[in-house]
């Protein structure tokens, strides 16, 4: 066998590793164009291609002085958001994404993050399928599932939110028809309302769908809101910091057993190194 093949063979046994696809971390000062598309709609159907004063998303502080990504849009405007992954998403795989934010306001029909489908929508009146957004409706979060675009937005879950207070989410996202779904908050594992379990059976996939983040719809009124970190990647530990997983923000000091720090999945305390316990599926500080 020539070398090359014997590498490509030997590279093939590997066990498959966590791939970070995004890492943003504002903090950082990374280039928000990391995290994908600009997508800026002024009334609906005016779509512009470059930030404006009255429509942005840019790097800037939040209202704390802490660094963030800044989406900023006027009364009546109906979009300010990223568009991830464009192109890169598949079915029969397992995407996990950490979202870490705050709000200047909390409107209804304000939505955060979208996981939207860019197929198998409604062709005559342009039906959009979202199978998984992040909405406000009587002031509070709800993670929202739509099997298809017949169906409703439905809540799986619900949570009162406050402004000016930073929130991490995950949401571990596995495409399929049914694929199935799961979800952080500020670092816990959360039961659905409607599974009353920590998985949702769910249509993730009904076409090609990608991740949003920033503000949509909620047009009453003017929007503000911050973003901090966006990791996107195919293994938990990929999404530490954002998901607020691990504690202190994932800079777990004294952890030398690699694969089983501050993230890592675990059945067990056993399955965490050192002082870390194993909460709610994860290694986490005690
Ligand atoms: C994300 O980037 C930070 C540096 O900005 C690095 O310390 C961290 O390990 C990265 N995380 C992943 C999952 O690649």
């Amino acid at each position: 066998m020539h070398l090359h093949h014997l590498l490509y063979a030997l590279a093939a046994l590997q066990p498959v590793t966590a791939t970070s696809l995004i890492n943003f971390s504002a903090a950082n000062g990374d280039n928000p164009s990391t995290l994908g598309i600009l997508n800026l709609e002024e009334a609906r159907g005016d779509k512009i291609s470059s930030n404006t004063a009255d429509l942005y998303a840019k790097l800037g502080t939040d209202p704390n002085s802490t660094p963030a990504l800044h989406y900023h849009r006027k009364e009546g405007y109906i979009r300010a958001e990223y568009h991830a992954l464009h192109g890169q998403t598949a079915e029969d795989e397992t995407y996990y994404i950490g979202y870490k934010f705050s709000l200047g306001t909390i409107e209804q029909s304000l939505m955060i993050f979208q996981f939207k489908a860019y197929a198998g929508n409604d062709a005559t009146d342009n039906g959009a399928n979202i199978p998984l957004s992040l909405e406000f409706k009587s002031g509070q979060l709800h993670l929202q599932y739509q099997a298809d675009y017949t169906a409703k937005r439905e809540p799986q879950w619900s949570k009162t939110l406050s402004t000016g207070t930073v929130y991490s989410v995950g949401i571990v996202i596995h495409t399929g028809k049914p694929g199935w779904v799961e979800f952080y908050f500020d670092g816990e594992k959360q039961t659905f309302s409607t599974s009353r379990s920590t998985r949702l059976e769910a249509n993730t996939w009904t076409g090609q769908t990608e991740p949003k983040f920033g503000a949509y719809r909620g047009e009453e009124v003017e929007i503000d809101t911050y973003v901090y970190d966006v990791q996107i990647g195919t293994e938990l530990s990929d999404i530490v910091v954002a998901a607020g997983l691990g504690g202190s923000g994932g800079s777990s000091s004294s952890c030398e057993w690699e694969g089983h720090c501050a993230g890592a999945s675990c059945s067990t305390l056993n399955d965490c190194s050192g002082d870390l316990v194993c909460k709610s599926g994860v290694c986490a500080s005690p």
